[in-house]
């Protein structure tokens, strides 16, 4: 192991006595709150001049133009002098190095830099997105997709990721669902603290792994009328009920940074919240890693109208919370007279500069801050057999069959020509989603290749674009019905492009876009056997193609391996088992509609259809198009003999799960308890519990789940969490709509 701060001494007399070469590298394998570690940065404390304390506080981003990265030579500057601590949007080896070396050789106090990237679902060999991953309920491959993601982002010199994001989101119109798991609150827990360990890893230490930044701090996913940005207002029980769980699922998990969130809650932005910043997430959930804002939300702070001034906006946040201001350049410019003005303290900076010192420990960058700039591991680590790999079987995994009537998927055997109509049949830029971070569009296999290469030599496959995504050219109606007409089989690609989910991609029909319905219209009318395959970042409202096509496969967006994951399974070499995070609404007016709502006093009931008074619609059923839960299989699952009992604290449940049809398959078995009466409303159901079982064809499987009183607790107006005896309803099944039901009394 290099030691850096052996043959850097001379450069570095002053950081070189406080940290010995020897106890820097245990104190990265120990933590940054050891006592001698702790001193260490005291005494650097000490050390600094206020600007360079601001400048640990301040973190900008690197562009990249044609040529490459660049940054704003100011930035250059500014590293120089010490005035930045951060940098974002930089990497590969020999930038990020240069920076760092203007930072430890250049700079009086020679404190490395962090470099931070949004690597949400992989670094360059993209996997699918996020939400799209949750789908696989397979919290294994979530957390193995990101150590992949690590491994690759720290071989390019990133040692710090903008994710997990896991906003619980009810709201399909809001583009950022994309981002994160879906709208239950449970799941979303496990996936939180599955992406953490799989960023962070054991050891943050390791040059493979990064600090991860739980995001966005808090609700951002509750934003009103899905509109990305607006405001959140909710009670204080549904917050702590529903959308702050998966943020401390992160923290608990040891998250090494949070990110705030660009929404108000009940009046107060997240980057101002001192009660949210201060109060809970590091008095109550004890959080030690450090704050960061979202882009220039300090700044936003007079947009929505709680500073009058930039500088004041500067206070108000760094007095709640915050550490670390992300491009806005406010702690930058007014820390140094907020001081002078005693509007802030010395030691609240003190505070905010140690915590940001702890993460460059953590990461050992004391002791080698070229640790992440390994040329080696950068030629050899990247979009390796084994990522690929791994990125084409989560492909496969996030597919969720939605619709196969007549068993039109798979494709049969013996089909000689195969159509891939659609616009989004050979589209390499859509197949990854947004925010890919450095993954390249060009390397990406499209739905028409995935099937192309499988397809063999005996099959031809062609393909017509029929119409765009969002416009209204029907002029390649007519050559995609003509191939249509001749081919056995029919790959209907639909959906949205990449860039309409995501961040500040909100929309009020999300039905799909342009002129696709007609499209699917003119080619089912063919007669052929269509398999529709749909990408998008967001539930749809899906009506009418689901009316319309036989068959229907959601994808999402999967990333470099998309077309090779989806012809696994139109082909069926992989039988399809991913289950919807997300409720898909039947059309706009039914949203908010998710599976864990209450009951109301006058709920609908099938058996009395025509009630008048009654919460329902005059002109839709209240259920979705797809309940939350919900995905097919090539084989059929039935269940039987739920049995539970309660023993003490314990609740015992028993089901027992066949496959019925003539192959194998997995099956994302589901648990959800209803509490039937409680002091406050209790939703109709929760979900509490999933196994995801590969069953054999006329296999039949006993499986037993244990839950205990504490899972039952929930939150109360004193925002007090504790379980309620009396009767609870155990449902297991398929979805959140089909399943077995008993009844159980805990006392
Ligand atoms: C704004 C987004 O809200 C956030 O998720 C992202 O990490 C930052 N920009 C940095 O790119």
């Amino acid at each position: 192991m290099q030691h850096f701060f052996q043959f850097r001494l001379a450069g570095f007399l002053f950081i070189a006595l406080l940290f010995s070469s020897r106890n820097m590298a245990q104190s990265t394998q120990m933590s940054a709150q050891a006592p001698d570690n702790k001193a260490k940065i005291d005494e650097l404390i000490k050390s600094m001049t206020l600007d360079e304390k601001i400048g640990q506080l301040s973190l900008f981003t690197s562009d990249w133009d044609k040529t490459g990265p660049s940054l704003n030579s100011n930035y250059k500057k500014l590293i120089r002098k010490g005035e930045v601590g951060a940098i974002f949007n930089a990497y590969t080896v020999d930038y990020v190095r240069d920076l760092q070396r203007i930072a430890v050789e250049d700079s009086r106090l020679k404190i490395p830099l962090i470099f931070g990237y949004d690597v949400i679902h992989g670094h360059r060999t993209i996997f699918p997105i996020p939400l799209g991953q949750a789908c696989s309920w397979d919290l294994a491959a979530i957390e193995h997709a990101e150590r992949i993601a690590a491994i690759e982002a720290t071989a390019e010199g990133i040692n710090w990721t903008f994710a997990p994001m896991v906003d619980i989101a009810r709201d399909p119109r809001w583009g950022r669902v994309a981002e994160g798991a879906g709208e239950d609150t449970w799941l979303g827990c496990k996936i939180a603290a599955a992406r953490v360990k799989g960023f962070q890893g054991g050891d943050l230490a390791a040059d493979n792994t990064l600090i991860a930044c739980v995001k966005h701090f808090a609700a951002y996913g509750a934003a009103q009328s899905g509109r990305d940005y607006n405001t959140v207002d909710m009670s204080q029980v549904s917050l702590y009920e529903w959308y702050l769980p998966p943020y401390k699922a992160a923290v608990d998990a040891g998250v090494g940074s949070v990110m705030t969130s660009f929404n108000e809650i009940a009046g107060v932005p997240s980057t101002c919240n001192k009660w949210l910043l201060t109060d809970l997430l590091r008095n109550d959930w004890k959080f030690n890693g450090f704050v960061v804002t979202d882009y220039t939300s300090i700044n936003e702070l007079m947009s929505h109208g709680v500073a009058g001034s930039i500088k004041e906006a500067a206070k108000i946040s760094l007095n709640a919370g915050v550490d670390m201001d992300m491009q806005g350049s406010t702690y930058l410019n007014s820390l140094d007279s907020l001081l002078k003005e005693k509007q802030v303290s010395m030691a609240r900076i003190d505070e905010a500069v140690k915590v940001v010192l702890e993460a460059k420990m953590k990461l050992g960058l004391f002791d080698d801050p070229y640790r992440y700039c390994n040329a080696l591991r950068q030629e050899k680590e990247i979009m390796t057999t084994e990522a690929l790999a791994a990125a084409r079987k989560m492909v496969s995994e996030s597919c969720v069959l939605l619709k196969n009537s007549k068993q039109t998927l798979p494709i049969p055997a013996g089909v000689k020509t195969i159509a891939v109509i659609g616009p989004l049949g050979d589209s390499k830029k859509d197949m990854l989603g947004n925010w890919s971070a450095a993954g390249n569009w060009e390397k990406c296999v499209t739905l028409y290749e995935g099937v192309r290469s499988r397809a063999g030599n005996n099959v031809e496959v062609l393909s017509e674009n029929g119409c765009n995504v969002n416009d209204a050219d029907r002029s390649g109606f007519e050559a995609a019905v003509k191939l249509a007409a001749k081919s056995d089989f029919i790959i209907l690609a639909l959906g949205e492009n990449g860039w309409m989910s995501g961040e500040a991609s909100s929309r009020t029909s999300i039905d799909l876009p342009g002129i696709q319905n007609e499209l699917a219209e003119a080619i089912i009318k063919t007669g052929k056997p269509v398999a529709v395959v749909l990408f998008n970042g967001r539930p749809l409202a899906i009506t009418r193609l689901n009316a319309m096509a036989p068959a229907i496969l959601e994808t999402w967006y999967g990333g470099t391996q998309a077309g090779n994951g989806i012809a696994d399974v139109l082909f069926g070499d992989v039988n399809p088992s991913g289950k919807i995070t997300m409720t898909f609404p039947r059309n706009e007016g039914q949203i908010p509609v998710f599976y864990n709502a209450k009951n109301t006093g006058r709920p609908y009931r099938a058996s009395d259809p025509d009630a008048k008074y009654v919460s329902r619609y005059l002109d839709c059923s209240n259920d979705p198009l797809f309940p939350f839960g919900f995905g097919l299989s090539y084989t059929s699952f039935s269940y039987s003999g739920l049995a539970a009992s309660v023993n003490g604290s314990q609740i015992q449940i028993a089901v027992k799960v066949a496959n019925t049809g003539n192959i194998d398959g997995e099956e994302i078995v589901q648990l959800y308890v209803q509490d039937k009466v409680g002091s406050i409303t209790r939703p109709v159901k929760e979900l509490k519990g999933f196994q995801k079982v590969l069953l054999k064809k006329g296999e039949t499987k006993s499986l037993s789940f244990t839950l205990t009183t504490d899972d039952l607790a929930f939150y109360h107006p004193d925002l007090k969490k504790f379980w309620e005896p009396g009767e609870f309803v155990i449902y297991v099944g398929t979805n959140s709509s089909e399943t077995l039901t008993q009844s159980i009394q805990v006392n």
